[in-house]
């Protein structure tokens, strides 16, 4: 199939991409361009339309190829040939123009776009700063600092903001390729090319706070700095020995470890969306959603659900705390509207279709029920009862415990094969991991289904099986546990805060159970007492610190003190506790560095997540970096921890878990992986 064509027609050439699904720039678009750039500059055509058949123009590169060297044609040449044609180009552009595209439109001559065009230069987003000529031409055509936003954030901007930053001739309702005809009919004076004009530089100081600012969103991430640098780079060099080493960089970045991880989360977002045991399924239709428990996590369910463009009953367990669940509800999207994310017409057109009440009888004719009630097995057993009573035999019942097994929870229940856990993350309207759990009798329509409802609801949806905890939380607690080890050895909680924050992980896991609270895992261990191998050690200093009122940030202190505010600050009375309880068990406490603190945690966590993908818990490894990165904050620049116990090698990482397990004998099982 040719992808890209040339038409010529009256005076003008038509050069059309179609390269589906987002006409990427690979080897035969860039090749196609070359060829057509010839034929253009030998004919006697006034002016070259460039545009893209199918949803967009040229979205970006295909990243399928950037695992293997680059192949020719190299696209800096493709728009230096577009850019020094002797024929005009116009760039006629809709859809999403990104990356590769952008860097093809600049070098165009014109630029005419769909008012509901959108532009980026999402390199960053992969690890990676432009490559042909992005950061170069950029600054020239919208100035320096738009430049460094756009290609330090990889956002998108819109038609109308880049034209009023001079990046477009013009913007237009309708067809782009009519308007770019009438436009060429009367041509105005070719300007300079992008590449050959000055750039207006800032003041002197605008380099050094604005690269602060840039290091202080990239949280321990190296991409955005390069582009800052590259883009400074525009400002102190001419043209084409900025673009040569913006070239060298971008090829060098490719094979770097930030890139390759951040392209394994990219590839992964979409696996893991398609499990094997959905392949082929056809997904039922659902519109009418019941939600049981209208508390935190049922309130941020219903409005996810709301949001998905679903109809919601919410169920409570008498009016006054149905309508303190309506009110949560209220709250969240009331809370979109304050913050510009949403309008007061599209919250009251989703509050249309959303009631509450006590009555299970909401739930007749209802597609699917998701239970949120308290983590109690005979509490929800009740609710699935009353559910199963009013819904009939065939909606789908999920439920979305934390711990619980769903198959005592569903025991008794008519037709198990229509029972899952959709266990959605605290805000559950913001947060992307849903995980779908399966039981032995799950059908795979039904769990097509859970994973039709998380795309529509925009999250990441992970299979799991049935396990404590399930994927993340299982996870969670091997973290947790090796953390306070560690505690208990010779750190002190900062100590472990700061060396998981520079390891890239936006809080540390004692700041962060003063946040989010020390109860729920405080309830779990003692639920979780009776089960517990006698051979492993325990640490009881977290037991204690809830014995002593000591709850979080919430009752004002917790592993940390609290001044009123939110910061937390060092607490002599916990650091006191944590070594006398070092002292009382005969433990010698000794110094860890930071490197070490991260290292033996993240062995941890990695062999935990073997274990899960071993016990067949998870489909895959990746399946638990996307639990690990849309879940619990682990780096995307680092894959997620399975990716990252590849890229720095098995043996490293089984080398640390072997010192994990020498510090508690008996505390761990090892993955055969790392054994
Ligand atoms: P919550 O205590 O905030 O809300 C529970 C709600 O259920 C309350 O509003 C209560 O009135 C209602 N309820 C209790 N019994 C009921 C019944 N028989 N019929 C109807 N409504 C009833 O608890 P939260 O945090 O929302 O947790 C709910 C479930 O979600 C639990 O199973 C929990 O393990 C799970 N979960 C919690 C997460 C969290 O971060 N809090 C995260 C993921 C899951």
């Amino acid at each position: 199939m040719t992808v890209v064509t040339t038409r010529f027609e009256n005076d003008l050439a038509f050069v059309t991409i179609d390269n589906p699904p987002v006409n990427a720039t690979s080897t035969t678009v860039r090749a196609g361009l070359l060829a057509a750039v010839e034929a253009v500059a030998a004919s006697d055509a006034k002016a070259a339309v460039l545009s893209c058949a199918g949803r967009t123009f040229i979205a970006g590169g295909d990243m399928s190829e950037f695992d293997a060297p680059p192949v020719e044609p190299h696209l800096p040449d493709v728009v230096a040939a577009i850019e020094a044609c002797p024929v005009p180009w116009i760039a006629a552009m809709h859809g999403t123009v990104l990356g590769g595209g952008f860097e093809i439109a600049m070098g165009c001559a014109f630029r005419i776009a769909a008012e509901s065009t959108r532009f980026g230069l999402p390199e960053v987003n992969v690890g990676l700063i432009p490559g042909a000529g992005g950061t170069q031409r950029l600054p020239r055509l919208v100035g320096v600092e738009a430049a460094i936003d756009m290609c330090c954030t990889g956002m998108m901007k819109p038609a109308a903001e880049m034209r009023a930053l001079g990046a477009l001739d013009t913007v237009v309702p309708g067809d782009v390729v009519q308007a770019a005809t009438d436009f060429a009919a009367i041509l105005p004076d070719v300007p300079v090319p992008v590449s050959q004009r000055k750039i207006t530089l800032p003041e002197p100081e605008f380099f050094t706070e604005k690269r602060l600012t840039v290091r202080k969103r990239a949280k321990g991430q190296a991409a955005p700095l390069h582009n800052f640098d590259a883009v400074k780079r525009a400002c102190e060099t001419d043209f084409a020995s900025g673009q040569k080493h913006e070239r060298e960089l971008h090829l060098a970045l490719r094979n770097a470890a930030e890139s390759r991880a951040l392209r394994h989360a990219f590839f992964a977002e979409r696996t893991v969306a398609k499990p094997d045991a959905i392949k082929g399924v056809t997904p039922r239709d659902i519109s009418r959603v019941v939600v049981v428990g209208g508390g935190l996590m049922g309130a941020g369910i219903a409005a996810a659900c709301l949001n998905g463009g679903l109809r919601v009953a919410m169920i409570e367990r008498d009016a006054a705390a149905a309508e303190a669940g309506a009110e949560r509800v209220r709250g969240i999207l009331d809370g979109a509207v304050k913050r510009g994310k949403s309008s007061a017409e599209k919250r009251d057109a989703l509050l249309e279709k959303f009631s509450a009440g006590a009555e299970y009888a909401a739930a007749r004719g209802a597609d699917l029920a998701i239970e949120a009630v308290f983590e109690d097995l005979d509490v929800k057993r009740a609710v699935f009862a009353s559910l199963a009573a009013e819904t009939g035999g065939e909606a789908i019942l999920a439920t979305n415990t934390s711990y619980l097994d769903p198959q005592e929870i569903f025991a008794g229940i008519g037709n198990p094969a229509r029972c899952l856990g959709l266990h959605f993350f605290s805000p559950a309207h913001i947060m992307k991991l849903l995980e779908i759990v399966k039981t032995p009798e799950t059908s795979a329509e039904v769990l097509a289904t859970g994973f039709a409802l998380g795309k529509r609801l925009r999250k990441v949806p992970v299979l799991s099986g049935i396990c404590d905890g399930f994927i993340g939380n299982r996870m969670l607690a091997a973290y947790r546990r090796q953390a306070d080890y560690l505690l208990a050895d010779g750190c002190l909680p900062y100590q472990v805060d700061a060396a998981m924050r520079a390891f890239g992980m936006p809080m540390g896991p004692y700041e962060l159970q003063d946040l989010t609270g020390l109860q729920i895992a405080w309830a779990n261990r003692k639920r979780q007492a009776a089960t517990r191998d006698p051979a492993e050690r325990y640490i009881p200093l977290g037991d204690m610190l809830c014995e002593g009122g000591r709850l979080g940030q919430r009752a004002g202190k917790g592993w940390y003190r609290y001044e009123g505010g939110r910061k937390p600050l060092r607490d002599a009375e916990v650091e006191a506790l944590i070594e006398n309880w070092s002292a009382e068990n005969g433990i010698e406490r000794s110094d860890f560095s930071q490197d070490q603190i991260a290292n033996l945690v993240v062995a941890a966590l990695v062999n935990e997540g073997a274990r899960i993908v071993e016990e067949g818990i998870a489909e895959r490894p990746s399946d638990v970096d996307m639990v690990q990165i849309h879940g619990y904050g682990f780096p995307r620049w680092r894959g997620g921890p399975m990716h990252y116990a590849e890229e720095v090698g098995i043996d490293e990482i089984s080398w640390w878990m072997g010192a994990v397990a020498r510090q508690s004998p008996g505390s761990w099982k090892i993955s055969t992986l790392l054994s």
